[in-house]
């Protein structure tokens, strides 16, 4: 299993061109005029920012790790963001529905989303499941994605929540996060790929470029 450190990252022309281009050929309208959201998204413009910044950021990770050869690939991303009621509707309302994978969907890219949240009504395939149960991800096929992606998941309040019983703002402390990769790293191996990379992101520490570089 490869791990691709975001923050290590360099700013890679091609695969920068890559994610250009999807953006140019309309991608963010595409996926907010699928879940009716453009009016909401776009008068709101902390909330569009955010959708824009996941989405870019998720997709330039996805295109490094896979050389720019986005299209066959199969991704797996855990925490992928719920449109229900979870601790992070509660702190942050609306900020955490699953765009990237809404996004990988509408570029006709395999995605399977879970979340422990609500993901009742999404295109894209997905699954409710505690990640934190032992065995939650038996259910998928050894070596099947590419990547396996998690943006955010380690410094979830939902995640808090479940470990401690606080909800708080802000990361979830270092026992969850270390509880969360106990039971969850070996399963990553498992149904990654031999060559497959497992992304984990975190947006606001990681954007080496503006978003307003990407989009005309
Ligand atoms: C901060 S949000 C990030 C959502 C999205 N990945 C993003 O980057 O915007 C963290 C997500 O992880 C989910 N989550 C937290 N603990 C979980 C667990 N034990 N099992 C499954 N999902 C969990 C939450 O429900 C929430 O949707």
């Amino acid at each position: 299993m490869n791990f691709l450190d975001i923050k290590a990252r360099s700013k890679d022309e091609a695969k920068f061109r890559t994610v250009k281009d999807m953006l140019g050929k309309g991608l963010i309208s595409k996926v907010l005029d699928e879940y009716d959201l453009k009016g909401e998204v776009q008068n709101n413009r902390k909330l569009f920012d955010r959708v824009v910044i996941d989405i870019t950021n998720g997709l330039y990770c996805f295109s490094l790790a896979m050389n720019g050869q986005i299209k066959r690939a199969r991704v797996l991303d855990l925490g992928c963001g719920s449109n229900g009621e979870n601790a992070e509707a509660e702190l942050y309302p609306g900020e955490y529905y699953p765009w990237f994978a809404r996004a990988l969907h509408a570029l006709d890219i395999k995605v399977v989303g879970i979340d422990v949240g609500s993901l009742q009504g999404e295109r894209f395939e997905h699954y409710e499941k505690d990640l934190l149960t032992p065995g939650s991800l038996d259910f998928l096929g050894t070596g099947y994605f590419d990547v396996v992606y998690s943006s955010r998941l380690f410094s979830s309040p939902e995640l808090e929540k479940r470990c401690s019983g606080i909800v708080r703002p802000g990361d979830a402390d270092k026992n969850a996060r270390e509880r969360l990769r106990f039971v969850l790293l070996p399963q990553i191996e498992r149904v990654l790929k031999k060559r497959g990379y497992f992304i984990t992101s975190n947006p606001e520490w990681t954007l080496d470029f503006e978003v307003s570089d990407l989009i005309d």
